[in-house]
């Protein structure tokens, strides 16, 4: 059945996407950062891919079907970053879901502001948004939403957090975007389109060993001392240039899949927290699995995005220290 997928979108750069009735117009106009065209629906509007055939023709070939989708998570993680952009300028205002899990009010408004856009352009898309005012919806599509990613960064004045916003079918990531209000840096990337960092093409890096990487890294706030990962840290800062922690998953992912990192892991992250950055680093040329190997899925107990060559020697590693250390095991469920 045609769906509306959204209308009279007012894009950043004051283009006007519209696209139920006019298909996406004006999106590759000057200044524009999606590059989104016209549906190619002879009616002007836009198809919701039906489940079975039309999402995966979208996978295999994914312009037009998912330029739109991308256009909308890229007007609105831009809108959720400017609601953070001017949360950061006043005092935070702060609250705890654990010892040390925060939660402020930057998270809560940008959720609220993505949400509430995301229902109005697809009101039958599920939207799991990390803190709970998402809902389940009667398709296929599910949206995976960080409205503040770096939380505790944020909650301290450390200007390093993002917005995450992606699209999945079932397991399939279509669209994700991770957007840095601070750098206004927009990562953008949709399945078989490539990676792009403020509209220019993004790879990962060409570096082949670990030895000359440069590592990332993230530690939970949540069930902090269930995580092996310390016992990780440790090697793996002696066998490379150095790991950082920089406390926003969706943006360490990025910066793999621009080749900042060469690697990239963590336990115990949430679907929100990767969603995007799972995409990008795929689209860049990377490689996702996890420790023993296995294809991430989206919400498995720990992720290793890598540039690809150091892949294999970063999970030997892994593999090395879970057999020497009976608490670092490769997978946990935490
Ligand atoms: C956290 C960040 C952090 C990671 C934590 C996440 P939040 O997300 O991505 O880098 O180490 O595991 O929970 O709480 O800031 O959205
Ligand atoms: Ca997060
Ligand atoms: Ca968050």
């Amino acid at each position: 059945m045609p769906h509306t997928l959204y209308a009279n979108v007012q894009h950043k750069d004051t283009t006007k996407l519209t696209v139920c009735s006019a298909g996406i117009t004006q999106c590759t106009g000057p200044g524009s950062r999606c590059g989104a065209r016209p549906s190619a629906a002879s009616d002007g509007k836009v198809e919701e891919a039906p489940a079975n055939s039309a999402a995966r023709r979208a996978v295999r070939s994914p312009s037009p079907m998912t330029k739109p989708y991308l256009a909308a998570a890229i007007e609105i993680a831009e809108e959720a970053g400017k609601i953070l952009r001017e949360e950061f300028d006043r005092p935070p205002n702060i609250a705890y879901k654990g010892e040390a899990d925060l939660v402020t009010q930057a998270d809560k408004r940008s959720e609220r502001a993505i949400v509430e856009r995301l229902t109005k352009y697809f009101p039958d898309h599920a939207i799991a948004a990390e803190e709970g005012t998402g809902h389940e919806g009667n398709s296929e599509f599910r949206w995976h939403v960080d409205p503040l990613d770096g939380t505790t960064n944020f909650a301290h004045g450390y200007p390093c957090f993002c917005v995450s916003i992606a699209l999945a079918h079932r397991e399939t990531i279509l669209a994700g975007v991770v957007f840095d209000p601070i750098s206004n840096e927009l990562f953008t990337a949709s399945r078989g389109e490539g990676a792009m960092l403020n509209s220019k093409p993004i790879h990962v890096s060409k570096i082949e060993t670990l030895a000359a990487s440069l590592l990332c890294t993230g530690f939970p706030a949540h069930k902090r001392m269930a995580s092996p990962n310390i016992h990780y840290y440790w090697d793996f800062t002696l066998r490379s240039h150095g790991v950082r922690r920089d406390g926003s998953a969706a943006l360490d992912l990025a910066s793999v899949a621009a080749g900042r990192f060469e690697a990239f892991w963590e336990f115990g992250l949430n679907r929100w927290d990767v969603a995007a950055g799972m995409l990008l680093v795929e689209e860049a040329g990377g490689k996702v699995t996890d420790f023993s190997g296995e294809r991430y899925r989206l919400g498995g107990p720990m992720i290793l995005a890598t540039n690809g060559l150091i892949h294999e020697e970063t999970r030997a590693i892994a593999e090395e220290i879970s057999q020497r250390d009976p608490d670092a095991p490769l997978r946990k469920e935490t």
